[in-house]
């Protein structure tokens, strides 16, 4: 199924790749940097630990293992590398957006990564990764390349199995009894699924930063993201067998082409810089071309087919709301004939969220509703750069004067240093 796309968007790179090495010689693209370098960056290549290495910080990687078996690498940059010993407590968790791992928070690099600006500012940071991408693509009984039940999953299942078990994990090994957490996009929107769902995790939030939340998606003006997830919440039902409910996963043919193409500099800040901005929209001069040629190493991360049908299903619906598998179903399961909506009064925690004008994945509208659903906001900052995108937030050279600015102020104030 993920073939489909393919059939456009390969042949078009192959021949922009072609027409450009046979007549771009001479062409003046305005790269910004490194303009000769047609390998692949180390950057792209490394998993967390060697990138984070790379650059001078201590990251440690660990192994969470949910209720229902997924093995997840989390990764642990327990202090700043300028912070002598002085780390600030309780510490903090790090949730990726939907089709990104971890590393997404390091491939802006160390002057803009958030893992690397929360790390300087002397935090114990975990990064968490959820199940279906690749470092959750493990399961102690389940064979992700023979099982479709691996597949079964949807942000609910993030939200009330991974997001749990990863804070168990942490705080057992911290000897802390409670966390900050930090998540984007998706990671924000698992969660408040986990605080609707579960009882006792999010009482161990002592507050909770959300960028760019996607809970509910009405206002998503993306045409690629609807196209893509409205695709999936009409075929889903009918796919079967791993090959068709994994999608998008690294090493898949669209990573591998994104990854082989945007290497290349000229390619990078043109066709690349294009193909981010027709999904997001543009925020000229914000994303370095060298940011572009790593992030391909790492992105698309993989999903279950299923994921993006629940995404397509709360476009269209315009609520915040559990899979829906039809009326008769959803009677049987659910006792309801439409699909439940999340409870985000349980989210009583502070909140913090922050959105954008220029966001076409999470509209600021919808940002808005959340706030007015969520018992204990503290604030709905919208970043003063009224060009800013949902992929600035990842990956701009300006993250750290433009949303790391708030994000510190929060986490300043809900934590102190510690001994360790
Ligand atoms: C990351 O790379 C290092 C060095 O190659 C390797 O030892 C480690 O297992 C890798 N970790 C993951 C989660 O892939
Ligand atoms: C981020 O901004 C702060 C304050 O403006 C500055 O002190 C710090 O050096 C910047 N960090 C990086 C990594 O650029
Ligand atoms: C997926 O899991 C749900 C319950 O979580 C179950 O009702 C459904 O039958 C499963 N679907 C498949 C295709 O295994
Ligand atoms: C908690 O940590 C201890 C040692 O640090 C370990 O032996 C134990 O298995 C951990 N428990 C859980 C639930 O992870
Ligand atoms: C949330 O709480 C308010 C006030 O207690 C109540 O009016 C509202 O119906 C609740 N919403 C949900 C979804 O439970």
């Amino acid at each position: 199924m993920t073939s489909k796309g393919n059939d456009v968007i390969f042949p078009l790179l192959l021949f922009i790749a072609v027409f450009k090495n046979t007549f771009g010689k001479n062409w003046d693209f305005g790269i910004d940097e490194d303009a000769t370098s047609q390998d692949y960056p180390r950057d792209s290549l490394s998993n967390f630990t060697e990138f984070a290495r790379n650059y001078g910080y201590a990251a440690e990687e660990h192994t969470v293992i949910t209720e229902d078996g997924y093995i997840l690498s989390i990764f642990r940059i327990p202090k700043g590398k300028n912070c002598r010993g002085r780390v600030r407590q309780p510490p903090v968790l790090l949730m990726h957006g939907l089709l990104q791992s971890s590393d997404s928070w390091l491939d802006a690099g160390p002057s803009a990564g958030l893992a690397f600006l929360i790390s300087d500012a002397c935090y114990d940071l975990w990064v968490g990764n959820v199940r279906g991408t690749y470092y959750g693509r493990r399961n102690v009984r389940l064979n992700p390349d023979a099982d479709s039940q691996f597949w079964n999953f949807t942000s609910h299942e993030m939200g009330i199995l991974d997001v749990p078990s990863i804070i168990n994990y942490m705080l057992n090994e911290t000897g802390s009894s409670e966390l900050i957490y930090v998540g984007y996009s998706q990671g924000a929107r698992i969660f408040f699924i986990m605080c609707s769902e579960t009882f006792g995790y999010c009482d161990k939030i002592k507050v909770s930063i959300n960028i760019a939340p996607a809970a509910r998606v009405k206002y998503t003006r993306s045409v690629p993201i609807q196209l893509l997830t409205r695709f999936y919440a009409v075929t889903e039902p009918f796919l079967s067998g791993p090959r068709e409910l994994e999608v998008l996963q690294k090493e898949g043919l669209i990573q591998k082409a994104s990854s082989f193409f945007c290497k290349d500099s000229i390619l990078a800040g043109t066709v690349c810089r294009a193909a981010l901005a027709l999904i997001d929209s543009y925020d000229p001069g914000s994303i370095l071309t060298q940011t572009i040629r790593v992030l391909f190493g790492h992105f698309p991360a993989g999903t279950s087919a299923r994921n993006l049908a629940v995404f397509g299903q709360n476009v269209i619906a315009g609520r915040f709301q559990k899979y829906d598998y039809g009326p008769s179903k959803n009677l049987e399961l659910y006792g309801t004939v439409n699909p439940p909506l999340y409870n985000l009064n349980r989210t009583n925690m502070p909140v913090v969220l922050l959105h954008s004008e220029n966001d076409l994945l999470v509209d600021s509208k919808d940002v808005q509703w959340l706030s007015a659903q969520l018992p204990n906001l503290i604030e709905s900052y919208k970043v003063r750069h009224s060009t800013w995108t949902h992929f600035d937030n990842c990956y701009s050279r300006y993250t750290n004067i433009t949303i790391f600015l708030k994000i510190r102020e929060y986490l300043h104030k809900y934590s102190k240093y510690g001994s360790v």
